[in-house]
């Protein structure tokens, strides 16, 4: 991939995808050939088959998906599904067939099975039981590894396939009903301040440690792996540590001002005790994160507030 090169990043709205493009184009990879949800449904066979024959991308980074939490995979399994298996398999096929020189695939630390040891290696995935609450989503993640596996086998198609662990940052989703822990413990502390409210509820007991890494990390990674990284095997990428959920409420209270209590409700589900990714084939290439959790999430509420003050403005 060169300064010239024609690239497509699927999903450049999303968290992922948009920050995938400001690295891109901060290293001066400027020649981006982009297409929204509204422009182009990748569900589309043959709508992504003319626009990858009339585009010619030559590099593609997949970070499209149909991205939800608990409640919406369980409540629209098939939807979840089908959408992501059609994403895959019709942007990896168009790819292949339209020439593309080199594909890298999102993938997602649920892809590991419910039990798997501590910190997850990539050796573990398809070793155990899939974790229930997002089964769906996790066997489209790996039909797609699996499918960008077999191109690579059957056709020499040079599809890479990456791990994310769970990330936050500008972009993210601060909506209290789908948003992940990080985004709906930050908006949460944001309003306890506002409101003096003397006790701010964290979901579960607090026990439960993970891992975090921030966005802009992941798009240096994803570039970097573009560039360095042209294996069938699948790479994890994260920072290797964790923090419990306890310790990140108090950071993200520190972050946010708010200086009453923690109350833990115990009812709520924790989800597994631990998920750590092993990163030491990402770190064995050369790579690591920049981003300490701390900076990152004061960067990411300055980014939550230029939002809310921009949504003042326009109502
Ligand atoms: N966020 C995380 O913590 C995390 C962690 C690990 C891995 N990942 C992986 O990273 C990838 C991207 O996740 P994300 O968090 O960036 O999700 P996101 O913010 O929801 O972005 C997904 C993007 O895909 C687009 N999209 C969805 N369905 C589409 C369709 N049928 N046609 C065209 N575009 C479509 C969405 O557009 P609309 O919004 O317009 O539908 C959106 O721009 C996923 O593969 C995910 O598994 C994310």
């Amino acid at each position: 991939m060169d300064r010239t090169s024609r690239i497509y990043v699927a999903g450049h709205r999303g968290l992922a995808g948009s920050a995938i493009c400001r690295c891109l184009r901060a290293k001066g990879f400027a020649n981006l050939v982009l297409r929204d949800h509204a422009q182009l449904d990748l569900r589309m066979q043959s709508d992504v088959d003319a626009f990858f024959s009339s585009e010619k991308p030559e590099y593609v980074f997949v970070a499209a998906a149909k991205v939800g939490g608990i409640l919406a995979n369980s409540t629209y399994p098939a939807d979840f599904l089908r959408d992501n298996l059609a994403i895959e398999l019709n942007v990896i096929d168009a790819a292949y067939r339209n020439g593309v020189k080199k594909l890298e695939f999102l993938g997602s630390s649920c892809i590991y099975p419910r039990h798997a040891p501590q910190p997850m290696r990539e050796e573990c995935l398809l070793s155990g039981a899939l974790e229930p609450t997002n089964e769906w989503y996790a066997i489209a993640k790996i039909t797609g590894i699996k499918l960008a596996q077999a191109y690579r086998r059957q056709y020499g198609f040079r599809a890479i396939s990456l791990m994310p662990t769970n990330l936050y940052g500008p972009g993210d989703n601060f909506d209290l009903q789908s948003a992940h822990v990080l985004p709906a413990l930050l908006r949460k502390a944001h309003e306890a301040r506002a409101n003096n409210a003397p006790e701010m509820i964290v979901w579960g007991s607090g026990t439960p440690r993970r891992e975090f890494l921030h966005v802009n990390d992941l798009a240096e990674a994803a570039v970097f792996l573009m560039l360095h990284y042209d294996e069938a095997e699948i790479i994890n990428v994260g920072t290797g540590t964790d923090i419990s959920i306890r310790e990140l409420a108090e950071l993200i209270s520190r972050v946010a001002g708010y200086q009453g209590r923690l109350a833990f409700d115990a009812s709520k589900p924790d989800g597994p005790p631990r998920k750590l990714l092993d990163v030491s084939r990402l770190q064995a290439l050369g790579w690591k994160p920049r981003i300490g959790l701390e900076e990152g999430v004061a960067q990411t509420f300055q980014w939550f507030l230029e939002q809310e003050r921009k949504a003042l403005v326009t109502t």
